[in-house]
């Protein structure tokens, strides 16, 4: 790693380091059966695929005052959008770019969260090869912390702070002594998250080619750490936990949809411009795209978790609730590791683009 700390990311009110009391068992696996022959794929698929931070062109100018927006860009928030005021060129912009450094600053944060949570995954996990495969994931989520990072602080300027939501959530994982929760918690709901959110960031980026560099390479690791949590859960889920356990765990995924769906919202953006919270939160929630967006962020999620078993009536009712189930039917992240642009959202945009703009 080779480069000058500048514009440093800001600390939250708690402070530089937090610690959170993990109390778990470590494992060691003494047979080393190595008989999964999907997890050692994976495995040697991550030893293979690894990559290195100095692979990316880091001498790529990166215009960030606009970050690839055109001169249309307060016609397209305008239309797209809806904002209580109309954005002028000058707002627009500022939002194109607070909006993705916030996004961007989440997926600094979570790979920490990511980070932590696979380095516990390589204790705690009974089986030899999923501790070696967990092991390679280490490497991944410190690459992903230091790319992120890079990109932030020295080419965007920009960055926010840990989402409390986010923060709340992480913690959680951290201190479950139930390896499994890591793996949900961390696997299949974090990371299902991000997939989709990556997916989004492609696409609203798509004119600034070392975030595109960065995002690629970083969502074919991920697809790889998805599909190892639901690889590793599925037998466990459908087969081996009491009806209490898996009772336990729904009550999981229920909360942390709910805290995963709250961080998505831009209240730290609107704060960090100064304008009028309580309005523009509600614009958030209410106006369809951003409605379809946080909606979009769960396409991976929610087949994943019907694979794992977990899509249960409960669960269920909490995904309907968020208007989340239309997507269990998608494919998951084993039958399918890519992302695409999410569809829906696409199309979204394209009608919204071609109907009048409101005035
Ligand atoms: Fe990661
Ligand atoms: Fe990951």
């Amino acid at each position: 790693m080779d480069y000058r700390q500048q514009n440093p990311v800001p600390v939250p009110a708690k402070g530089p380091f937090q610690r959170v009391r993990a109390t778990m068992d470590a494992v060691y696996d003494w047979q080393y059966a190595l008989e999964d022959q999907k997890l050692l794929t994976l495995y040697e698929k991550g030893k293979k695929l690894g990559w290195n931070a100095t692979d990316l062109d880091w001498s790529t100018h990166v215009d960030a005052d606009r970050l690839g927006a055109d001169e249309n860009i307060a016609d397209f928030f305008n239309s797209v959008l809806d904002p209580p005021r109309r954005f002028t060129k000058e707002v627009g912009l500022q939002y194109h770019v607070h909006m993705n450094s916030f996004m961007l600053s989440q997926f600094l944060h979570g790979e920490q969260g990511a980070l932590v949570a696979a380095a516990k995954v390589v204790e705690t996990v009974p089986w030899a090869e999923a501790k070696l495969y967990a092991a390679n994931q280490v490497a991944d989520e410190a690459r992903h912390v230091e790319v992120y990072h890079r990109y932030l602080t020295e080419k965007l300027g920009i960055s926010y702070e840990v989402h409390p939501s986010l923060s709340a959530l992480l913690e959680d994982i951290t201190e479950d002594s139930r390896w499994d929760v890591t793996y949900l918690g961390m696997q299949i709901m974090v990371e299902g998250l991000a997939l989709a959110a990556f997916g989004m960031m492609k696409l609203v980026m798509s004119e600034e080619p070392l975030i595109q560099d960065i995002t690629s390479r970083i969502m074919a690791d991920e697809a790889r750490h998805v599909g190892f949590g639901v690889l590793s859960l599925q037998k466990v889920y459908t087969s081996e936990m009491s009806s209490k356990e898996l009772a336990e765990r729904e009550e999981f995924v229920i909360e942390s949809t709910h805290l995963l769906h709250d961080r998505l919202l831009p209240i730290p953006v609107f704060e960090r411009l100064g304008w009028d919270v309580k309005t523009y939160g509600e614009w958030a929630r209410h106006t369809p795209f951003h409605k379809a967006f946080r909606q979009m962020m769960f396409s991976k999620i929610v087949p994943n978790l019907k694979s794992l078993g977990l899509l249960t009536p409960r669960v269920r009712e909490a995904m309907q609730s968020l208007d989340l189930l239309k997507f269990e039917n998608e494919k998951n992240s084993v039958e399918s590791p890519e992302v695409l642009p999410p569809a829906e959202l696409v199309q979204l945009l394209v009608t919204r683009l071609q109907a009048p703009a409101a005035e």
